[in-house]
Formats: structure tokens, C-alpha cells, sequence
């Protein structure tokens, strides 16, 4: 598929997404979020794919939102067009499991699109931030939820009101990030998980995500009744089947639930 703000391309049985604004630093637009919903959309009905991955450049997986679209942006058409949600709900709401591999800036939009997808890898090279308050605005797409959910409050409060960035080796220390690799090991290191988790059942993968996404939901004991009926579930598998029936006799699992 052709798009012009990013490069969709798949490799094996992942879907791979580059933002591909270079010269405004990855900044989204609608155009942008645009295209990254319908790959992500024909990815998610491609039963081959069972990961995806988003990512940026070496300097910046996105700036943040685009300022020159927003600098005259009024009240009513923000309130009536109910700006960003239409197009930034492809990320949430997608079903297979999304890694963002960041390397370079994450700034505010940039931030909350990597805090949507289910896994952020960093490079040693990535800064996370929500600067909007140096605009004269306030994170708008989870900044002030995602944040304090995945960090402490007290460093996403700092981050949101007093416009500080964290590095990768902060953000990995807070729980942002799942880990930090060489910035020229990202793409190889976010291909390799995604391609692992491709490999194993993707009913189950999906039933993983869908648990765990259901803990920020609910209390402790309706997210455990949601997981173990889920789990019941898995047992109507073939996947199932195959997987402990390989584990008994010693060889590895060929999962066909697609
Ligand atoms: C539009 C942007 C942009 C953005 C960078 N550019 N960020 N254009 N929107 N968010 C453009 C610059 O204007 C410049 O264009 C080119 O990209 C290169 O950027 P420089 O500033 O020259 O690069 P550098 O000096 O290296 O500084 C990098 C930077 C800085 C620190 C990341 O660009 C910056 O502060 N950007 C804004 C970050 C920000 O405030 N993000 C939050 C946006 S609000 P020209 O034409 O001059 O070469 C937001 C709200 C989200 O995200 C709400 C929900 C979606």
C-alpha cells in the first residue's frame, strides 16, 4: 500500500509503520493519523499479521502534534470536530499487539502515541515529554491519564507542568519503557519481539492484551473473573491442543488459530 506520511510495509508476519514526516520531526497531522489508522485497520484484518510495529526516525519518533495546524485552530472547531479523537482511535482500539520503537524525540502527541501502543522500546537516543504547557495547552490525547498510570505521579506531574523530559534510561527506570537498546539494535531488537510474539496463537496473544488493557478498567476482582473467563476460552483452542501437546512431546508449537 502507498501512503505519503508514512511507509507501511510487511515483513514476515509483522506489520511495520514509519512515520515519514522527517523534516517536521514526525509532527502528526491529519493526514498522518489519517493513513496510520487505515494500515493499522488493514493490518489488523490481515489474519497473517500478528504484530505490528511503529516507528520514527533516528531524530524523532514524532514532535508531537503539529503545531502549524493548531496554532489557529478555535474553540468550536476543537469542541465540534472533537480534535484528535477521530482519528487517534485506530491505535487504541486495535486488537493485535502495537510496539513502538522510539529513538530520538516523543513529544507530547508523539509521547501519548507511543503511551497507546501496548509496548514502548527505546533507544538510548529517545527523550519523552509533554511540553504543551509551553503552548499555552494541556497534553490532549492521555498525556495526563496514560502517564501517571505507567509512571509515578509525582515525575508526571513534573513532566506535564514543568515541561521536563525524560531520557531513556529515566523512562525505562520509571516503568515507561519495557527496556533500552543501542539506537542502531532498535529496529532489529522491536522486529525480533514482534516476531516472536507473530509466532505464538493469535487468539491468545490477543486475549493477553485484551486482560491486560481490562486491569486499567476495572477493580482487581472484575479484571481476575474477566482474565480466568478469557482463559476458560483458550481451551476451545486448537492452539491449545497444540501447544501442551508439543510441550509433552519435547518439540516446538505450530499455532494455525489465526
Ligand atoms: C510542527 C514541528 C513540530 C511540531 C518540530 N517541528 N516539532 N512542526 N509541529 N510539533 C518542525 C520545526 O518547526 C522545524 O521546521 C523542524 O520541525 C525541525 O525542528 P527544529 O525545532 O528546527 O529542531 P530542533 O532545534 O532539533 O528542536 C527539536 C525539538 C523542537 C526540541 C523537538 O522542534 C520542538 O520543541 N518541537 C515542538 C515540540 C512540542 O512542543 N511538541 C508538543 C506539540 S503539542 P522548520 O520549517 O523550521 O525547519 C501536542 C499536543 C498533543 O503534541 C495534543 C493531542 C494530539
Amino acid at each position: 500500500m502507498s501512503y505519503v506520511n508514512i511507509i507501511a510495509e510487511v515483513r514476515g508476519k509483522v506489520g511495520l509503520i514509519t512515520l515519514n514526516r522527517p523534516k517536521q520531526l514526525n509532527a502528526l497531522n491529519d493526514d498522518l493519523m489519517d493513513e496510520l489508522g487505515s494500515a493499522l485497520a488493514t493490518y489488523e484484518a490481515d489474519e497473517n499479521i500478528g504484530a505490528i510495529v511503529i516507528t520514527g526516525s533516528d531524530k524523532a519518533f514524532a514532535a508531537g502534534a503539529d503545531i502549524t495546524v493548531m496554532q489557529s485552530l478555535t474553540y468550536m472547531e476543537a469542541y465540534k470536530g472533537d480534535f484528535i479523537s477521530r482519528n487517534w482511535e485506530g491505535v487504541k482500539n486495535c486488537r493485535k499487539p502495537v510496539i513502538a520503537a522510539v529513538a530520538g524525540y516523543a513529544l507530547g502527541g508523539g509521547c501519548e502515541l507511543a503511551m497507546m501502543c501496548d509496548i514502548i522500546l527505546a533507544a538510548d537516543t529517545a527523550q519523552f515529554g509533554q511540553p504543551e504547557v509551553r503552548l499555552g495547552i494541556l497534553p490532549g490525547a492521555g498525556g495526563t491519564q496514560r502517564l501517571p498510570r505507567a509512571i509515578s505521579k509525582a515525575k508526571a506531574m513534573e513532566m506535564c507542568l514543568a515541561s521536563r523530559n525524560i531520557d531513556a534510561e529515566e523512562a525505562e527506570r520509571s516503568g515507561l519503557v519495557s527496556r533500552v537498546v543501542p539506537a542502531d539494535r532498535l529496529l532489529d531488537e522491536a522486529m525480533s519481539t514482534a516476531t516472536r510474539i507473530a509466532g505464538f496463537s493469535l487468539p491468545v496473544v490477543m486475549m493477553i492484551k485484551e486482560c491486560i488493557n481490562r486491569s486499567y478498567e476495572s477493580s482487581l476482582n472484575e479484571g481476575l473473573l474477566f482474565e480466568r473467563r478469557a482463559f476458560h476460552s483458550a481451551f476451545a483452542l486448537d492452539d491449545q491442543k497444540e501447544g501442551m501437546t508439543a510441550f509433552v512431546e519435547k518439540r516446538k508449537a505450530a499455532f494455525t488459530n489465526r
